[in-house]
């Protein structure tokens, strides 16, 4: 490690020399010293707002007469064929009907409360007809209207649709911003964004100044950053009277809302949906021609924990529910199931792979019902793919060319995405396999039948062991409700729920809100550097608010990444990560790349693990893909080296022109690659104009390769994401303090190797499935731990002394410590002060 030290080193002294920061929005943040971060921390939020200037008289000529052009331009376009085509349909959305009670309800309250069925037309038509009727009144030219949408996907594609329903382009009066990219014109009135564009916004414009409508969508949903939205915007009210705001769920839980805001009018727009027949478990089994006896296999099926506390619950609540399991298990034996019990067995357990119950539903469909599309509704990735290539050639479900089957999933292909939303040829079933995003956020007109497995993949939060965990659980009522809605869209349908109707009846009414089941660290940086005040004081302001314990945990993780300081004051770092669009630790592992000259392949690491992985893992060929991206690691002992490898060469071959060829040859996904190349060059667009880069960096040649330091920034952005390696004779052992033993992901270079000689991992995720998993990581030395984990004081540093236990003796040789506590130091400084 001579080598990094030396780097370290001169690094440290060049830079120490140099003038701080010049320019750019992260420089102004530099320059507010500590003191000035706690003054406006105690100042609060809203008090800087500036009075709003008066309109001059010609400028409001200028504006009206504007707001005039554009409502000329709307009744033209409605004049032309495809503008009278668009209008009917406009008209024949539910949402017509209620518009003016709509619009008078929030032209006389400041917040209005809609619900409504999914597909009535509360996204693409409310915004519009508060576009439509401040231009009416020649505020056209000034209103402004921000919608926010939970994911980037549907702000992207309802602005489209919005401005084809207004005969214009993408970027006129219509537009959207998501992360890192957006259509926005200086015109553009109405903005679909998602919700954390608008938090973003809020950073550097704290009282939306200009803003006439914020209209939050999907807050059913309870994601947590419309969860957070929702408390800033309540704080934000009383000093904007004029601010509008709007909420729309697709349920009907709108009290909750209505009295968060103090009693808002609630609007119910009543939806037209067909009537939709519903089966439960019971008449499924009966209609595929299977009749049960006993029930004694389905303790077997007790090996899913949560039916078995289900089934205990239903015990304790209702003797009477009970004794209805007990008959539906009864009914529900599987033993004349097929002729596989085990794996019919397992269907009532989706996250394992069985079948039969699905497969069964889908030919009894594709036999005996009439047309229409198939919608089933899965708990993952895997499942789906796994189905899918099992039913691509099933003789139950009949000739396979009179079949469609696809999987729907967030990141696939836009080619595909149209086949799930074309109506197939006559003649021809599809079948959209989908997780549960299908069942608000998409539309699939001519979905006739749902299949409902029960249950979802949702992430959750052990605040205990400050793990996130991704489990299948059971869904609540009201997304089962939601599920079996999508099947009534066109004419009447069926809905086939894969459970019991006691099962059903047990389900919680609503999913928990998602800030009560994730970590919370970005949004407490966020809470900090939008001077909110404390962070507890705050979260507690919410809907529901969740545990001391996780937001303690979230504290005292981005102390020990020196984003905050002891007080819980946003430092320097903790503002520049504040200000990133990415998690902490990415944004910490940029600043460093850029502070320690070696950004490009950092770009690399951090742009990949902010979309996702390029190494492609097919069923069929996993080890042809595994023993290709082991080419890529070399002796490394680095999922992230590898990832720098495939791209380097990925480059290389599309200057070749057989960039396709090579991530074909590699198991690579071009598309990932290709989106992981845009992102790096954004990220680098973003540094430049921090400040942090000098303008003789810029080319790619000028910056380290040094694999070393590579790996030491790598560490620095993922500490304290580390375990502790322990090389047995036939198996290597891996601790984190949290969690004690962990595993390695079968997807991780290091999972096959025989021994890592190395004494930690750093790693960038890890995840409870049944053990805790580890994804990508990277193999360190002490001295990299020593030198860039987390952040050091004194007594920081003797723990960490504690914690490499072993080591210690090495590092107490005092001139050797000495040196790196010095060392360190000087990084410190380097990063909280420059
Ligand atoms: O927001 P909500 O679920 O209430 O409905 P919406 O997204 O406003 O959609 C209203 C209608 O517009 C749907 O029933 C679709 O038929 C149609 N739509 C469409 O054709 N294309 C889109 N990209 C979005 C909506
Ligand atoms: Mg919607």
């Amino acid at each position: 490690h001579f080598n990094l030290q030396r780097k370290v080193d001169g690094l440290l002294r060049e830079y120490l020399s140099q003038r701080p920061m010049n320019r750019g929005s992260l420089s102004d943040s530099a320059s507010t010293g500590s003191n000035n971060n706690r003054m406006a921390t105690d100042e609060g939020f809203f008090d800087h707002q500036e009075p709003q200037k008066p309109i001059s008289a010609v400028m409001e000529k200028i504006l009206k007469r504007k707001s005039l052009q554009l409502r000329e331009q709307q009744l033209a376009w409605q004049e032309t064929v495809e503008g009278q085509k668009m209008l009917e349909f406009r008209r024949g959305l539910p949402a017509y009907k209620a518009k003016e009670a709509l619009l008078a309800a929030i032209s006389q309250n400041q917040v209005v409360v809609v619900s409504g069925e999914t597909g009535c037309g509360k996204t693409t038509q409310l915004p519009q007809y508060i576009l439509e009727s401040e231009i009416e009144a020649a505020r056209g030219a000034v209103c402004s209207i921000i919608c926010t949408q939970p994911r980037r996907i549907s702000a992207m594609s309802v602005s489209e649709r919005v401005a084809a329903e207004r005969g214009e382009q993408l970027g006129e009066s219509v537009g959207y911003k998501v992360r890192l990219e957006g259509m926005k014109g200086r015109d553009t009135r109405l903005l679909f964004c998602t919700t954390g564009i608008l938090l973003r916004r809020l950073l550097v414009d704290r009282s939306l100044k200009g803003v006439s409508h914020v209209i939050v969508d999907e807050i059913h949903e309870r994601g947590m950053n419309e969860d957070f939205l929702l408390i800033v915007l309540k704080e934000l009210l009383p000093r904007r009277p004029e601010l509008k705001l709007i909420l729309m769920s697709a349920t009907l839980n709108a009290e909750l809302f209505s009295s968060y805001f103090g009693g808002a009018p609630m609007i119910h727009i009543p939806g037209f949906t067909y009537p939709v027949r519903t089966h439960f478990l019971e008449n499924i089994l009966e209609m595929t021609g299977h009749r049960l006896t006993s029930y004694n296999q389905i303790d077997d099926y007790g090996h899913d924990k949560q039916w078995k506390m289900q089934k205990q619950t239903l015990r304790k609540k209702k003797s009477q529910i009970a004794s209805a399991v007990e008959d539906t298990l009864e009914a529900a034996s599987f033993r004349e199931y097929g002729s596989r019990t085990q794996d019919s067995l397992s269907c009532w357990n989706p996250d394992s792979i069985g079948f039969n119950l699905i497969e069964n539903v889908l030919s009894h469909i594709c036999k005996n019902e009439r047309p229409g599309a198939v919608l089933v509704f899965m708990t993952g990735w895997d499942d789906i793919n796994a189905l899918k290539d099992k039913l691509q050639s099933h003789p139950l479900l009949g000739d396979p060319s009179r079949v469609l089957i696809l999987a729907c999933h967030g990141s696939m292909a836009s080619s595909e995405q149209r086949l799930i939303f074309d109506k197939p040829e006559d003649g021809v079933r599809k079948i959209v396999l989908a997780t549960n995003m299908a069942e608000t956020s998409i539309t699939i007109n001519d979905v006739v039948f749902v299949v409902d497995c029960g249950k979802a993949k949702e992430t959750s939060y052990d605040a205990l062991n400050n793990t996130p965990c991704l489990l299948p659980s059971w869904i609540s009522k009201a997304s089962a409700r939601q599920r079996r809605g999508r099947a009534g869209r066109v004419q009447s349908g069926e809905c086939y729920h894969l459970y019991p109707k006691c099962v059903y009846d047990a389900f919680a009414d609503y999913q928990l809100p998602e800030l009560l089941r994730t970590p919370l660290q970005s949004l407490c940086l966020q809470i900090k550097s939008l001077q909110l005040g404390s962070i507890s004081k705050f979260l507690s302001m919410a809907l529901q608010s969740p545990e001391q314990l996780s937001v303690q945990n979230a504290v005292d993780y981005l102390k020990v990444i020196g984003a905050l300081d002891e007080q819980e004051n946003l430092t320097v770092l903790g503002r520049h990560l504040s200000m990133l669009p990415v998690e902490p630790k990415l944004g910490k592992m940029l600043l460093l790349g850029a502070i320690f000259k070696c950004l490009d392949p950092i770009l690399t690491v951090v742009a990949g693990l902010s979309v996702r992985d390029p190494f492609l893992m097919p069923f069929d060929k996993k080890d042809l893909a595994e023993s290709a991206k082991f080419q890529f690691a070399g002796r490394d002992h680095s999922d992230h080296l590898a990832l720098i490898r495939a791209y380097e060469g990925w480059r290389k071959a599309e200057t070749e022109r057989s960039g396709y060829e090579y991530c074909w040859r590699n198991f690579l996904s071009a598309q990932t690659l290709k989106a992981i190349d845009s992102l790096r060059k954004q990220f680098f667009h973003l540094l430049k104009d921090t400040g942090l880069l000098d303008d003789d960096l810029t080319s790619r040649n000028a910056w380290s390769t040094d694999e070393h330091l590579i790996r030491a920034v790598i560490c620095a952005g993922l500490y304290p994401g580390i375990c502790s390696v322990v090389n047995k004779s036939k198996s290597i052992t891996l601790k984190t303090m949290e969690d004690g033993q962990v595993l390695l992901h079968s997807n991780s270079i290091n999972a096959r190797e025989m021994k890592i000689p190395y004494p930690w991992l750093v790693f960038n995720e890890k995840m409870k499935v049944n053990s805790v998993f580890l994804r990508d990581s990277t193999a360190i030395s002490d001295s990299v731990v020593l030198l860039f984990g987390g952040s050091i004081s004194r007594g920081e540093f003797e723990g960490h002394l504690k914690m490499l236990e072993g080591y210690l003796e090495f590092f107490m040789k005092p001139d050797l410590a000495e040196t790196y506590l010095h060392l360190k130091r000087g990084v410190e400084d380097l990063i909280q002060n420059k």
